[in-house]
């Protein structure tokens, strides 16, 4: 039941020697490319990582995080801002709402929005195949404005280009130590309401 595999995933950050077959990296990028997008725009490019050489920088990247450089694999998610252009969103819904037509911020809002999906459905498919993950958000880029040179060589190296901005890296491993479950969440009735907040459920 997903909802086990919901409750079993942590974010692992200790990986052991062990390496993923590019058959289970094949099948965690694939869920993404299934994940669903606004109007199936799917504003978003995956770069799959494996040499040390890219880690190392990609680490750099991400204010030093020790765990970037030794996973086994990174998966590195790209926005894809240009994707919006071919959007059909004009032809069906009040012309307002298309995000390419929302300025900087409302398309860059959209388009980080998107890329939930395939991240969360990458790391459910990696759990389910008893491979670690951790979301890297903490890093140099167009939204956080740190290391600015860093980031524009990263991009570079990896041929990512003008309209497409690094919004999430995850991080791939065989877990080095049993993960600790418990999970340190609000409590059910303090984000969930009936109608609603405040009323319960
Ligand atoms: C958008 C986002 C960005 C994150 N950035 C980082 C990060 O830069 N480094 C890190 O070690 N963990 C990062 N995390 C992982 C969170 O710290 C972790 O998911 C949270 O503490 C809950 O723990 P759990 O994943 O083990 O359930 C990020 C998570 C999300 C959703």
């Amino acid at each position: 039941m997903i909802l086990d595999l919901i409750k079993k995933r942590k974010s692992v950050r200790k990986y052991s020697d062990k390496h993923i077959s590019d058959k289970d990296l094949k099948q965690i990028l694939e869920a993404g490319r299934l994940a669903p997008s606004w109007m199936n725009v799917q504003c978003w490019k995956f770069i799959l990582i494996k040499s040390q050489e890219h880690k190392d920088l990609l680490s750099d990247l991400c204010l030093g995080q020790e765990h970037v450089k030794k996973a086994d694999a990174l998966i590195v998610c790209v926005v894809d801002k240009s994707a919006w252009s071919e959007a059909k969103i004009t032809e069906i819904l009040n012309p307002a709402v298309n995000p390419a037509l929302q300025g900087e911020n409302g398309l860059l809002i959209r388009s980080m929005e998107q890329l939930v999906y395939p991240i969360s459905y990458m790391m459910l498919t990696a759990e389910s195949l008893g491979i670690g993950s951790c979301i890297i958000g903490a890093m140099g880029n167009e939204i956080s404005g740190v290391s600015e040179s860093e980031y524009y060589k990263v991009k570079k190296v990896l041929n990512i280009g003008e309209d497409q901005i690094i919004s999430t890296i995850i991080t791939l491993g065989y877990p080095a130590e049993k993960t600790e479950t418990i999970k340190k969440r609000k409590a059910f009735e303090d984000i969930i309401s009936l109608e609603k907040i405040g009323n319960p459920f």
